[in-house]
């Protein structure tokens, strides 16, 4: 077998792959798994979206290649969305860039941005593509852990202060996968502190912005100052449904923009156009609180399902995910036996090392999928809190 680059060795089969395979086979053999691992939103785009992309798609110019940055009606719609929801003027030329979706341009933005020998401090629990892009260009990827009282929120005092020095990037993530937590804006007062003294940029990802129940989301810039100091990321995956069709956005300081801009326009070719027309369009439809209506019914139906099953969780204020503590305190384990009992979820070891006593359920399913993954699992939990014999 030809030799392979030496990085390959840090990098693990992305984990829904994992288990996707795992589905595959027990399905191939006949077995009934219900899914409720992955979060691939099953509720329809908003229709007059779709119809706008048809209608695009057929224009004559739509197959040429588009501009690096992004269409200008997209930016200018993501800088006018930011004004709406956060009070927070954005500069549509030079403080937003379209991207293929979030997750190519969270992991693109630490090529510009880290050495090796850098640190890159990610959430755990956190998305587990900030874990591997560290990994990838050398740097070193250094936990922060999330307390879960009061709001999962970064532990800072966790982090020593040679890695918080070599810190060049720091993601954080609210409203949170896996916790759906929200971050109080005087904490993201905090957060920019911390980077302004140790010149690391603040990668705030609001792949959920659209998606709360209670309360509401923030966004890193309404902190007085904190521009020179952010990237934030913007995906129409989950608050529109859009998740095939890869379209996001990073917005922050104009210098970032154009860093990250940089290896984006040598990496990507830019979004079909007519997506971006449509996702454009898709900013001034309120089809999000459509969606966030149905994830906050199943959110309540997984909550009470879990209660029935003696396991209380208080419920997340945001984003599509019931993040549970297993009984027993081994997620892994308790994710093999859901899988044998026909559910497939999420083991929170996926999301950092001090995750591994949690598992995941996504609420991006039917309802009708959930009762059935929460009917299978409850002999699952009830199992896994017999104590164990002598
Ligand atoms: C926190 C977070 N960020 C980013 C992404 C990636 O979204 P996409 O690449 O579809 O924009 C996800 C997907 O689940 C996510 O949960």
């Amino acid at each position: 077998m030809p030799r392979l680059a030496d990085r390959m060795a840090q990098l693990t089969p992305y984990v829904f792959q994992s288990i996707g395979w795992e589905m595959a086979r027990m399905r191939a053999r006949g077995a009934d798994v219900v899914d409720l691992g992955i979060s691939d939103p099953d509720l329809a785009p908003s229709p007059p979206v779709v119809a706008t992309l048809a209608a695009a798609a057929a224009h004559p110019n739509s197959h040429r290649y588009p501009p690096y940055r992004g269409s200008s009606r997209l930016r200018r719609a993501v800088a006018a969305w930011y004004r709406r929801h956060f009070d927070v003027e954005l500069d549509p030329e030079r403080e937003v860039w379209v991207t293929l979706g979030s997750k190519e341009a969270l992991v693109h933005l630490t090529l510009a941005l880290v050495n090796p020998g850098d640190v890159v401090l990610v959430p755990d629990p956190g998305y587990p593509s900030y874990r591997m892009a560290g990994a990838l260009f050398g740097a070193a990827t250094v936990d922060v852990p999330l307390s879960p009282a009061p709001h999962f929120l970064p532990d800072l005092s966790q982090v020593a202060a040679r890695d918080a020095a070599r810190a060049r990037v720091w993601y954080v993530n609210y409203p949170n996968n896996p916790t759906g937590a929200l971050a109080p804006p005087a904490a993201m007062a905090d957060w920019v502190a911390f980077c302004r003294q140790h010149d690391t940029v603040l990668v705030s990802d609001l792949a959920y912005a659209e998606l709360v129940y209670e309360g509401r989301a923030t966004s890193v810039l309404q902190v007085p100052g904190a521009k020179p100091w952010v990237l934030e990321s913007l995906t129409w995956s989950k608050g529109h449904s859009l998740q095939g069709w890869r379209v996001g956005a990073l917005v922050g300081s104009a210098e970032l923009i154009e860093a990250v801009g940089r290896v984006e326009a040598n990496v990507n070719a830019g979004v079909f156009l007519a997506i971006q027309e449509a996702a454009a369009e898709a900013l001034t439809h309120d089809h999000p609180e459509v969606l966030a209506r149905r994830y906050r019914t199943r959110r309540d139906l997984v909550v009470a399902g879990l209660a029935q099953a003696g396991i209380r969780i208080p419920a997340p204020p945001g984003a599509v995910y019931c993040w549970v503590p297993a009984p027993g305190g081994d997620g892994d384990a308790l994710a093999r036996a859901a899988l044998a009992a026909g559910v497939a979820v999420a083991p929170g070891s996926a999301f950092g090392p001090a995750s591994g006593g949690y598992v995941r359920l996504s609420l991006t399913h039917p309802e009708a999928v959930l009762a059935r993954g929460l009917e299978r699992l409850r002999p699952v939990w009830a199992e896994a809190r017999a104590p164990s014999p002598p």
